[in-house]
């Protein structure tokens, strides 16, 4: 322990010599409460990397990670796991939004031919770096989005095929656990023992409502002429407390994470608290101790007030935020777009999926809604229906690619218009399948999990309404956008089917009435086979007399 501590502040003390350029860590951690019941934490580290052949050179970019990207060739990669369920109705919306189990998506540069051999090699390697079942990722769940995702980087060459390069799956049943987070911590420069990361210690962080890590790599420029290009990695903790579970509504981070900070990685340019404070209006919090700066932020017409901690190198600290009584009635307004999916149907035969896409604003609002149905699941592309007709006019645009039996999924995108103000309703319809035995899950009649849709739109920043869309990658990039409107894509709910299934008790039943009924005829048979009957002298007959008056004398005794 004391050899780490010393080789770190050498490496502190040695950084601005060892300095490669181009190369940079920064942490940064966002506190935003939800009153009157939850606490959204997100931890941000930000690794960039010097151009694409120094790869090895770098000091701060984990190696494993970095030798799989060259390796399979691959431009951006974007990998999430994730518990429970972001609430976007309730919780407004999340920094980076995340599907529930695990998700990957990854562009493959131009110069790979066989995108779906890389594709099951690659999901392989991340399996066995993050502990994860990415292996289970084949052709059958993989899918090619047309419209849906863009990339956040650059993508090298221009005028390529970028949805060619393309591929994406998600693994809505994956369980995440402490095995994913210590692979996941081991990537970063400072691994587990200093900075923010020091505080993800998985019994705080497996006691939250919602949570999810995820790795992001992709290409930045490295000047403004963008001839070199760097290697951004951003690995992300998002948490959700519940006040009810910490028991209060003050909340500080020696109560969220068990213990206070000690201070920021010695290899960190920057390690930065931010505290969004937009609540305090109806709900006033105090925070201790003062805030370094106050940072207001302003994109469109939306105003977001953040409070900024700037962490020295070593001072243990403790932020703190005690809440005065309240007992007013918050009205929360919702964000822009919200959405639910769920699905219908009774019986073991037919069935729908239905999302609702609910428009909160003004003016209508341009969405891509990408569905993607398991083979098991066949999705008629003739049964679509928005808002109960057929034929919409809201339908810009639709891609629908039909699955095949075990070997590809049935994807549908469409481009829809949303009118302000209103909730507009996509159906369609599917059949039940039967599987082989063999194809159960072993808790067959836990039902079957389907994934998210995918739903990506450009949101007007308005007023109303706050939320974090990061385009840039850090939080003091985000201040003073000018843009109208920022890109964002969203998860629906997953949602569990149940599809037939045979009885399979039927042959432990079998098993166990067989097993009873030899269990009882055996004794009395063994007992008459192996016995011999012995006939029993009592002395002389009893008359029936005597045996009324043996009762009697019994009684007696
Ligand atoms: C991109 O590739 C797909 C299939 O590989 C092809 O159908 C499509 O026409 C291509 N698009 C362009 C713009 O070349
Ligand atoms: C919240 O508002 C109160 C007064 O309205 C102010 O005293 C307090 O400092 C504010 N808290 C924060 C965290 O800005
Ligand atoms: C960190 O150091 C800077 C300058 O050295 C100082 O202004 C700031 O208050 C310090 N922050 C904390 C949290 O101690
Ligand atoms: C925002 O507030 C203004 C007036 O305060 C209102 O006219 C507008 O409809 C609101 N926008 C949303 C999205 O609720
Ligand atoms: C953003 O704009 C506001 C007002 O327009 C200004 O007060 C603030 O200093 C600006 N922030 C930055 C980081 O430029």
């Amino acid at each position: 322990m004391i050899k780490l501590r010393l080789f770190l502040s050498c490496i502190a003390f040695l950084s601005p010599i060892l300095h490669i350029k181009g190369d940079d860590f920064k942490e940064e951690m966002f506190i935003k409460p939800i009153p009157p019941s939850h606490l959204y934490v997100y931890f941000q580290f930000l690794t960039v990397a010097n151009g694409e052949e120094s790869f090895e050179h770098s000091h701060l970019a984990p190696r494993s990670l970095g030798e799989i990207v060259s390796r399979y060739q691959v431009e951006e990669l974007h990998l999430t796991l994730t518990e429970g369920q972001w609430k976007h109705n309730e919780w407004g919306y999340p920094v980076l939004d995340a599907a529930p189990g695990a998700e990957l998506y990854v562009w493959f540069s131009p110069e790979v031919v066989d995108v779906d051999t890389q594709w099951k090699k690659l999901s392989s390697t991340l399996s066995g770096l993050f502990c994860a079942s990415l292996n289970f990722i084949e052709n059958m769940n993989t899918i090619s989005p047309k419209m849906a995702l863009w990339p956040a980087g650059v993508t090298g060459k221009s005028n390529h095929n970028i949805t060619s390069q393309l591929r994406y799956a998600s693994l809505p049943r994956e369980i995440v656990c402490t095995e994913n987070l210590t692979p996941w911590k081991k990537l970063l420069p400072c691994g587990s023992s200093h900075g923010f990361s020091s505080l993800l210690n998985s019994r705080m962080i497996h006691n939250t409502n919602y949570h999810s890590i995820g790795v992001h790599v992709r290409r930045m420029c490295a000047d403004s002429s963008c001839v070199e290009t760097n290697l951004e990695i951003k690995q992300t903790v998002a948490l959700v407390y519940d006040f009810k579970i910490i028991k209060s509504m003050d909340w500080s981070i020696r109560k969220l994470f068990g213990q206070g900070l000690p201070g920021a990685c010695p290899l960190s340019s920057s390690s930065k608290i931010y505290v969004d404070t937009t609540s305090n209006n109806s709900y006033p919090f105090k925070l201790h101790p003062e805030p370094n700066s106050i940072m207001l932020s302003h994109r469109g017409g939306s105003e977001l007030e953040l409070a900024v901690y700037d962490i020295n190198h070593s001072n243990m600290m403790n932020v703190r935020a005690s809440y005065e009584e309240n007992n007013e009635i918050f009205v929360k307004i919702p964000p822009p777009l919200t959405f639910n999916r769920y699905v219908l149907g009774y019986g073991k035969e037919f069935g729908g999926i239905v999302t609702e896409l609910s428009n909160n604003y003004w003016a209508p609002i341009d969405v891509v809604l990408l569905e993607n149905a398991p083979w098991w699941l066949p999705i008629q592309l003739s049964t679509l229906r928005i808002n109960g007709e057929a034929d919409s006019k809201l339908i810009m645009s639709k891609y629908y690619s039909p699955g095949r039996n075990r070997q590809k999924p049935y994807h549908l995108e469409l481009l829809i218009k949303l009118p302000p103000k209103t909730t507009t309703t996509v159906t369609i319809d599917f059949e039940f399948v039967y599987l082989k035995w063999q194809e159960y899950p072993p808790d067959a009649n836990h039902g079957f999990y389907i994934g998210s849709a995918l739903i990506s739109a450009n949101l007007p920043t308005a007023k109303n309404y706050t939320s974090l869309p990061i385009t840039g990658s850090t939080f003091d990039s985000i201040i003073n956008a000018s843009k109208p409107w920022y890109p964002i894509v969203f998860r629906t709910n997953g949602a569990i089917v149940s599809l037939p299934t045979p009885d399979f008790s039927m042959p432990y039943n079998v098993i166990c009435l067989a097993c009873t009924v030899v269990a009882l005829a055996f004794g009395p048979l063994n007992n008459i086979c192996t016995k011999e009957v012995v006939l029993k002298l009592t002395g002389a007959p009893v008359s029936l007399k005597q045996k009324i008056f043996n009762i009697f004398k019994k009684k007696k005794d």
